[in-house]
């Protein structure tokens, strides 16, 4: 049974979305990290501005929870404009696309998120949206059969993946702006804390929050989620006072170590380490051994133990290093051919 992760970096419950609203930076200048980013954007931004034109195509791939639609939101408030918030699972023909951009004003953004999900006739039938700000439909059919094309405002499509492999090259080419999200290291972590303890009115020691940072797995949602459970837990067991200490107990008791992982990811190393004996292994033998998704295991709980050293992806499949082996306390064979399939 896929098991619930309060840590996954996944968007969660509306009540988290609503109050993560209030701590999302609004405008760039709010932005902290991915500082190369934020600086591509600011020129690209100011210069679309400057024209009076739409900002070129935007697409944003990384690790969930990097921020990549706070950033569509940041984009349209520097544009002066406004977001349309949409996915790829959620778009099954092209015509679901026609509300939403004929009703744009000029230099607006499409936000699609999971883009890499998009139905290929949606996906055919937005290229020439990107490319000329047309769209064709199809009207009647048989005998009367016609296309009715239409003219758009100029738009911006953000485009958000996970995933960014399995975009096809025709879409990918149609983006102006292609960018990779990096972990945030801890010191941007902390920034970010600081802010976010500032805005919840939490009083809490500068070392709490510097310990809060380095179990975030590089995540700032994962950050603001951990200082929450911070903060309960303190207020009931700790008389409101966050210190290293409150920090530890209360991650502790969620199952969060020193290096931010849980349940899940340790579950993970054990799989490959005892059962595999360290791997080569493929990801679909894992993910039937742990009763898991594969998908999950791909997006959530690799890319932050492949940043830490933990784990080798080979040719041959998923290996442990020897730190990911020393972790769980096995030893495990040298990975001999390291380096990224994908
Ligand atoms: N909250 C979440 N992510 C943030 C970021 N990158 N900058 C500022 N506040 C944030």
């Amino acid at each position: 049974m896929a098991m619930e992760r309060w840590i996954s970096a996944e968007q969660r419950v509306p009540e988290e979305d609503v109050s993560n609203q209030s701590l999302r930076p609004r405008v760039l200048d709010e932005y902290i990290g991915q500082r190369e980013l934020v600086e591509r954007l600011r020129i690209a931004i100011e210069a679309a501005r400057r024209r009076e034109e739409a900002l070129e195509h935007v697409l944003l791939h990384g690790p969930p929870g990097l921020g990549k639609t706070t950033l569509a939101h940041v984009i349209a408030q520097e544009m002066g404009s406004s977001v349309h918030v949409t996915s790829g699972p959620a778009l099954t023909r092209g015509t679901d696309l026609v509300g939403a951009l004929t009703n744009m004003q000029p230099n607006d953004v499409l936000f699609i998120d999971e883009i890499h999900r998009l139905p290929i006739a949606v996906e055919e039938f937005i290229y020439p949206a990107m490319e000329d700000g047309r769209i064709d439909v199809a009207i009647d059919s048989g005998m009367n059969a016609r296309t009715l094309t239409i003219r758009l405002k100029s738009f911006t499509l953000i485009g958000a993946t996970t995933r960014a492999g399995l975009l096809s090259s025709p879409l990918r080419s149609r983006f102006g702006l292609t960018h990779h999200l990096q972990y945030y290291p801890p010191d941007d972590l902390l920034t970010i804390l600081d802010r976010s303890a500032q805005l919840l009115e939490i009083a809490a020691e500068r070392n709490a929050l510097m310990s809060i940072a380095q179990r975030s797995r590089g995540t700032p949602r994962i950050a603001n989620r951990l200082l929450r459970r911070v903060r309960d837990y303190a207020q009931v067991r700790a008389g409101g006072r966050v210190d290293p200490s409150t920090v530890k107990e209360a991650l502790a008791l969620e199952g969060v170590d020193d290096l931010g992982l849980d349940e899940l990811d340790r579950r993970y190393l054990k799989v490959i380490g005892e059962t595999y004996r360290g791997g080569p292994v493929g990801l679909e033998a894992i993910a039937a051994t742990m009763g898991e998704d594969s998908g999950t295991l791909g997006d959530v709980v690799e890319p932050y133990l492949l940043q830490i050293g933990f784990l080798a992806r080979t040719r041959r499949g998923r290996q442990l290093t020897a730190a990911g082996g020393g972790f769980i306390g096995v030893t495990v064979p040298e990975v001999v051919e390291e380096g990224e399939l994908f």
